[in-house]
């Protein structure tokens, strides 16, 4: 007869793939729900494991957030349903491994590492730990070749080199999740993950079938988990894209890493650390939450000798302008670099929304010549320029020939429009980014 724990190591099993054994402690129980919290006496289990918890609606699974003396703080992994008081909650022990491998591109998988896609089984028997050690940042090789995105805005102005991380900064609806999608296409980068966090549903289906098309999925690993999951769903979401980006870097390969987005992640993580109990700081974001945004970044880039690299944007909501929020000013501290969009540019139906004047790539100067990068400053200064004219042009308050630099201005404002232009479907070289640059920084010239 199956006792009542092999039954559990069974549900476990089933729930995490797992084929490790664990070491079960004493059962507890539940004394009391907050929320999304569960509160547990009786059993011992460290912060991240895992227990099940019997219901109404049969085992749920939760994970350890937090203690407070006896007490036991979970938070369910999927939905909270049919829990009562008293129920007894077992510890299961540490979570369970990851199944990785090159099987999983193609794929579509939740924020535990499992198929979302109805595809079957992830024929993989390799597992990675979910947690793997930081790279010492002695021993990363330092960023040195530039990264063909496709995209001339970014390749041609904003290069972005193997190794980097950026962050994307926009409001909603300004042309993110179709900038990544263009990316997925036209990058040389060998492997690509995307981590969709956060969104609505409907959001997640129409850029895995529509923006990414079988065309980026080939090469692409998708994990998803949509703004109904529940809030430890979506942080592990960020961590299982992270981790096999990571898995594929250890391997040699260059990924690109997109992660859309870092502010949901940061307000999964508020979620949880307000809900145990921590202390709001900044606009209601806990420490917690900025101790954890430069954990999950750090682990992108390059790797050390022989390995790969990961390559990351992190897309950042901003709404309205807000320079104040508090993860769009922590990001820009910790990435790389940032491409603004900027929603009177997409108004105006230009596409990809970009703010050549307010983006920077940190990087970019070690990873291009030094013609590319005179190029690129010229483009932007004559660019600037027209920008910093432009009330007086259009109203007609400027008038043509007082002076040769405006005039000059105005005569390639068309030109530098079309350069900074891209339709979705477009995939554009980086030398032919480079060589179009080239020929419009001697125009500004002339
Ligand atoms: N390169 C582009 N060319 C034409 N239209 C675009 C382009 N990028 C975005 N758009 C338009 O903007 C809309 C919103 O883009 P989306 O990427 O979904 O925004 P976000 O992810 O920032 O909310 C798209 O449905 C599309 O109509
Ligand atoms: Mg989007």
């Amino acid at each position: 007869m199956q006792t009542r724990q092999h039954q559990l190591l069974n549900k476990f099993k089933q729930h995490n793939h797992n084929v490790n054994p664990f070491m079960p402690d004493a059962s507890g129980q539940l004394v009391r729900v907050v929320g999304l919290t569960l509160e547990a006496t009786g059993c011992r289990a460290s912060v991240g494991s895992l227990c099940s918890i019997a219901t109404m609606a049969g085992d749920l699974i939760a994970e350890v957030v937090g203690f407070d003396d006896k007490l036991l703080y979970l938070m369910p992994v999927e939905e909270l349903r049919g829990v009562m008081p008293g129920a007894k909650v077992t510890p299961l022990g540490a979570q369970a491994g990851l199944n990785v491998g090159l099987s999983l591109l193609g794929r579509v998988l939740d924020g535990n590492g499992a198929p979302l896609d109805g595809l079957g089984h992830l024929h993989t028997d390799q597992k990675a730990p979910r947690h793997a050690a930081p790279i010492n940042p002695l021993a990363r090789r330092a960023i040195t070749e530039p990264l063909d995105v496709g995209v001339r805005a970014i390749n041609a102005m904003l290069t972005v080199g193997k190794g980097q991380r950026m962050g994307l900064f926009a409001g909603s609806g300004v042309g993110k999740s179709v900038l990544l999608g263009m990316m997925t296409r036209g990058t040389t980068a060998d492997i690509i993950v995307v981590g969709l966090v956060g969104e609505r549903g409907r959001e997640v289906k129409e850029f895995i079938e529509e923006i990414l098309g079988e065309e980026g999925r080939a090469r692409s690993v998708v994990v998803a988990a949509p703004a109904d999951t529940s809030p430890l769903m979506r942080l592990r979401a960020c961590e299982t894209s992270t981790r096999i980006a990571e898995y594929f870097r250890d391997l040699g390969y260059n990924v690109l890493l997109l992660m859309d987005s870092l502010t949901r992640y940061a307000q999964a993580q508020r979620e949880i650390a307000l809900a145990v109990g921590e202390p709001p700081a900044t606009k209601g974001y806990p420490p917690s939450v900025f101790a954890k945004l430069p954990k999950l970044v750090e682990r992108a880039g390059n790797g050390g000798v022989g390995q790969g690299s990961i390559t990351a944007f992190y897309t950042v909501l901003t709404e309205g302008d807000d320079l104040q929020d508090p993860i769009a000013d922590s990001a820009r501290a910790i990435l790389d670099g940032h491409i603004v969009l900027s929603r009177a540019l997409a108004d105006s139906g230009h596409y990809p929304a970009i703010d050549v004047e307010a983006s920077i790539s940190r990087v970019a100067p070690m990873v291009i010549s030094e013609a590319h990068l005179e190029a690129t400053r010229r483009v932007k200064q004559m660019y600037s320029l027209y920008q910093q004219n432009r009330d007086l042009i259009s109203i007609g308050a400027y008038t043509q020939g007082s002076d040769p630099r405006i005039d000059n201005a105005i005569r390639l404002q068309p030109a530098m429009n079309a350069f900074l232009r891209q339709t979705m479907k477009e995939s554009l070289s980086f030398d032919s980014c480079a060589l179009m640059l080239g020929q419009l920084s001697a125009q500004c010239q002339g």
